[in-house]
């Protein structure tokens, strides 16, 4: 199959469902071959199924050092290397800080800060004995962009995912990996009715209530939908990206500005 992304291997974390699912479904639509990299192998599988021979998938806890490099190890065994890695798998949680606990933020570090960089250092790794570069693609959100008073955990992780695209990007491009990453707004994912439940409850409004209200407030005029962002993502596993180093861009229907 021809296309932007022909010939080209990918593994995409948290792609059994949402933004990911879009992200790998996008990519086997321009040809590559995508690794779906999810910790519910089950649903990850059914995905692969669904989105044909150009797509498999793969378990991996992004938290655990050893899956991590079980995962990548089973990529390249599958498809005979990796060229682009998104770094999408990540999990929320919503307090306000007096309640915040130990465990819930032990567990968002671990997924969304830890496996963000402990993934792409293993990606990393492969790429550069590789020898041939690569693209690197951290999912952020606008949430890293400023705290929010019930968001505290989450927001902070996510400018941790900021930062670190920042340091790796800088880092990895002596090797020809560039790493970029891609800020969100609020998209109408399956995490995002469990984001609005956990607000119904703290916030005391009706299920739904809260993502009407953030999808109202989108400069744009509406909620984004996973789709909104699959060209951002092509386009940074391009040869057409190869001079954007460290960057973080927002695809939020203009939610934020920077
Ligand atoms: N939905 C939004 O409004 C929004 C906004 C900004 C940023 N984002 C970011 O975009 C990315 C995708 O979001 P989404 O809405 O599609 O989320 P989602 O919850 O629908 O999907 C996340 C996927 O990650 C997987 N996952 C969870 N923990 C994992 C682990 N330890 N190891 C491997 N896989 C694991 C889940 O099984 C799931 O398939 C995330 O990084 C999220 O923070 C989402």
């Amino acid at each position: 199959m021809s296309g932007r992304l022909s010939g080209k291997s990918a593994m995409i974390t948290g792609a059994a469902r949402g933004i990911g699912r879009a992200f790998a479904e996008a990519y086997v639509q321009e040809g590559a071959t995508v690794a779906i990299a999810d910790i519910d192998l089950a649903r990850a599988a059914a995905t692969a199924t669904e989105l044909g021979s150009s797509a498999f998938p793969v378990h991996i806890d992004v938290s655990d050092q050893a899956s991590i490099e079980a995962a990548v190890e089973a990529c390249v065994r599958q498809a005979g290397g990796i060229d682009i890695l998104i770094n999408n798998a990540a999990i929320f949680d919503l307090a306000p800080i007096v309640e915040i606990t130990r465990q819930s933020y032990q567990r968002i570090f671990d997924i969304n800060v830890g496996g963000t960089l402990f993934t792409l250092q293993a990606v990393a790794k492969q790429m550069i004995a590789q020898g041939r570069g690569g693209k690197i693609i951290n999912m952020a959100s606008q949430a890293g962009r400023r705290g929010e008073p019930l968001v505290g955990v989450y927001c902070a992780s996510k400018a941790a995912v900021i930062s670190l695209t920042q340091s790796a990007g800088l880092d990895l491009i002596k090797h020809g990996i560039n790493v970029n990453g891609i800020a969100p707004g609020v998209v109408g994912s399956e995490m995002w009715d469990e984001v609005d439940a956990l607000f119904a409850r703290y916030e005391n409004r009706p299920l739904g209530e809260k993502k009407r209200l953030v999808g109202e407030a989108v400069p744009f005029g509406r909620m984004g939908k996973a789709e909104d962002l699959t060209g951002m993502a092509i386009f940074l596993a391009t040869a057409e990206a190869d001079y954007i180093v460290a960057q973080t861009y927002n695809v939020d229907g203009g939610n934020w500005m920077s």
